[in-house]
């Protein structure tokens, strides 16, 4: 298995860490055979060395040698069989990473991504090509990180009639949010945050809630077969959940946690009050979902929904499955 790296940050080298952790679990050969970050490339048919090339981005800012031009252009330059996509979301236009993800399946070839901004933005589309070329198209870290839901409800709930799932699937809001309950006002939670490395500088696809849209419409596309984007979800952030009403809630018994939840009709984010104790009321960066489901009734998940090594799990899964349907 041939894989190309799109993207040497926190999820790239966390994904070559774990290939080279794990590596006597292929009973085949598994090789990189390119990587490339903003500025640079690397290529190697015989396979290149995941710890090198960590420690290479590490000392020297750059995955390789060679001067980045374009991505499809280093894509075309080797012979491959997965690329993990794992370059910057641009909930926009969906950013390179969409034209990396659109060429790969176009060529046949299998994509493994995390990135939210082609799925939020071209689900359907891009289902449709891979399906049409016999590639596959896995995503299960994109939604919860390394808490399996994607998988878990399209493979092993297969059968069942998923009718809703409700979940928090940002860890800065719930950090920011869990702070709050101890008193803190917003700003001073999310300063908190970003110390923390929890939040960006620019905490803006958080906290307004754009990240956690973006995966009720991953989760909408793939486990609810809508043909939704990102522009039809209902979205309210938390920037104006005020320390006012967190007091209000905790006086009732409940607090705020900005909620994701999807079914066939709803498609909504916003800050809603959870009863404390209730399996939605965790607090922390954790991630946290409940689906609801016609035989099995609900069933409860939690998780990292972020880091380096958490999310380089769920692509492990995802590769390990396409190397069984391959075979
Ligand atoms: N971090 C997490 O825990 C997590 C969890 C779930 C999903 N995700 C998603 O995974 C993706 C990567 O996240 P991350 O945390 O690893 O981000 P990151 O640390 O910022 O790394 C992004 C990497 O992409 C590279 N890059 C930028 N533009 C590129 C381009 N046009 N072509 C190829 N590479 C390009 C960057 O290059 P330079 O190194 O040269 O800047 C960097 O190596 C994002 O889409 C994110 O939403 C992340």
């Amino acid at each position: 298995m041939r894989i190309v790296i799109a993207g040497f940050g926190t999820v790239g080298q966390g994904f070559a860490e774990v290939l080279h952790l794990k590596s006597d679990l292929f009973d085949e050969p598994v090789k990189i055979v390119a990587a490339f970050d903003s500025k640079s490339y690397v290529t190697d048919s015989g396979g290149l060395d995941p710890v090198a090339l960590v420690n290479r981005k590490k000392e020297t800012g750059a995955v390789g040698p060679n001067r980045m031009g374009s991505g499809i252009d280093v894509l075309d330059s080797v012979d491959y069989d997965v690329l993990v996509e794992v370059s910057p979301t641009d909930i926009r236009t969906g950013g390179e990473g969409l034209r990396h993800v659109e060429h790969t399946l176009r060529k046949g070839k299998d994509v493994i991504t995390v990135n939210k901004g082609p799925l939020a933005l071209k689900f359907n589309k891009l289902n449709r090509l891979a399906k049409k070329k016999g590639s596959i198209l896995r995503f299960e870290g994109s939604v919860g990180g390394a808490m399996p839901i994607i998988n878990l409800c399209s493979e092993n709930l297969r059968g069942e009639q998923v009718r809703s799932i409700r979940g928090i699937f940002n860890g800065t809001c719930n950090f920011i949010l869990s702070r709050m309950d101890t008193g803190l006002p917003f700003e001073q939670a999310l300063k908190e945050a970003q110390q923390l490395g929890y939040a960006e500088t620019d905490p803006t696809y958080d906290i307004e809630g754009i990240d956690t849209a973006c995966k009720v419409v991953i989760l909408a596309n793939s486990i609810f077969n809508r043909d939704v984007t990102f522009a039809d979800v209902s979205i309210t952030g938390i920037t104006s959940v005020s320390s006012e009403a967190i007091a209000l809630a905790a006086d009732q018994g409940m607090v705020i946690r900005l909620i994701g939840e999807v079914s066939d009709t709803v498609l909504e984010v916003s800050p809603r009050l959870v009863p404390k104790g209730h399996p939605l009321s965790v607090s922390g960066t954790l991630n946290t979902a409940r689906i609801q489901t016609d035989l099995a009734g609900t069933i409860t998940i939690s998780g990292k929904g972020a880091g380096r090594i958490e999310t380089a799990s769920a692509i492990l899964s995802d590769l390990m499955a396409i190397m069984d349907s391959r075979r």
